[in-house]
């Protein structure tokens, strides 16, 4: 089958600054997306998403691999491969900031050979869907943040390209525009056919808005699931200890370091400890942990995981081949 987007073993490495010593940014990224798909891109800080996503746009060329955006190979024939893509990259570079919100649209969408005429009525529809009415006529610098990420990411739906990447969308965003953003993408996600790759870690964005998550971590896949399957996966695995005795610092110091936990008390006085299991054999070894001060346990309950916790397990616990075949 044909795939929208289709990356082969993609390696970056860049020169540290000031340095002859080099950085794997990237180390040799496969992945395919079909058409329809809203991926999310997942991984800490400096995991390699900005690179992976602006390899896949061909704004940087990789050291090996290829990139096909419809079959076209992004590296030979850039120009055409561009044609299906939109891309908001982190920060609002691509915008115009002495223009006015509208005059940017008007622009991006002329830069794309699109008429005046044609787009009106899609543009007018976008600053309304994003609120935007009233500043319309603003220049874009005078507009916050949110704003501008706004205007950013209506530029790119106007364009009306097949594939649209958005690299940390809501990055640095106040909760009500992040919300507000996640909202429309929503919207727009159920009424067009869209391919989007969206990079993250923000993960209600993930969990709102994408079917599949993809998680990168030190410049490799670590995970590729369904959202839903990844919550499962480790629902199971997520339990509660009430335990009628404060753990002892040396408990305390063994479990933080070697397993997923947290450690609060309730009203009751009582000890709430929540594991995170990764293998079957770690109940028994947390139970060995409270059995050498012979901690009383009050009782053992199975605990919902959020999507936060599920990351934190996959990049902090090496889940790869766990996860990775499940997809
Ligand atoms: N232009 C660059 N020069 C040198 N190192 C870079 C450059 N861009 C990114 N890096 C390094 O490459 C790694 C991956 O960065 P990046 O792709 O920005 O990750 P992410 O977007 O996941 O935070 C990091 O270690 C980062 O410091
Ligand atoms: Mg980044």
């Amino acid at each position: 089958m044909e795939y929208v987007v289709d990356i082969q073993n993609v390696k970056k490495s860049y020169r540290k600054r000031g340095s002859k010593d080099m950085i794997d940014a990237v180390k040799g990224i496969s992945l395919q997306v079909k058409k329809g798909e809203i991926v999310g891109l997942l991984g800490p800080n400096g995991a390699g998403k900005t690179t992976l996503i602006k390899m896949m746009c061909g704004l940087l060329i990789p050291n090996t691999g290829d990139v096909f955006i419809n079959g076209i190979n992004v590296l030979k024939k850039r120009n055409k491969a561009m044609e299906h893509i939109s891309v908001v990259l982190e920060g609002n570079r691509n915008i115009y900031w002495r223009l006015t919100v509208r005059e940017n649209l008007e622009y991006f969408a002329g830069n794309r050979g699109l008429a005046k005429k044609s787009i009106m009525e899609e543009l007018d529809y976008l600053i309304e869907k994003f609120r935007l009415k009233d500043k319309e006529n603003e220049m874009v610098k005078s507009l916050s943040r949110g704003m501008q990420q706004k205007v950013a990411i209506a530029i790119a739906l106007l364009a009306n390209t097949e594939v649209i990447f958005l690299d940390e969308p809501t990055l640095g965003l106040d909760i009500e525009t992040s919300y507000e953003i996640r909202k429309i993408l929503k919207d727009i996600v159920r009424e067009e056919n869209k391919t989007i790759i969206i990079s993250t870690h923000d993960m209600p964005v993930v969990q709102e808005l994408c079917e599949r998550v993809v998680i990168v971590n030190h410049g490799e896949i670590v995970a590729d699931n369904r959202v839903d399957e990844l919550l499962q996966l480790f629902e199971s695995k997520a339990y509660a200890f009430t335990l009628n005795k404060p753990l002892s610092k040396q408990q305390r110091t063994i479990l933080e370091t070697n397993y997923v936990v947290s450690i609060e008390s309730n009203e009751q006085n009582q000890t709430i400890l929540e594991v995170n299991i990764q293998q079957s054999d770690e109940l028994y070894k947390i139970m060995e942990i409270l059995a050498r001060e012979q901690t009383p346990i009050e009782k053992i309950d199975r605990t919902i995981v959020n999507f936060e916790q599920v990351f934190l397990n996959i990049v902090k616990g090496g889940q790869k081949h766990e996860v990775a075949h499940s997809s």
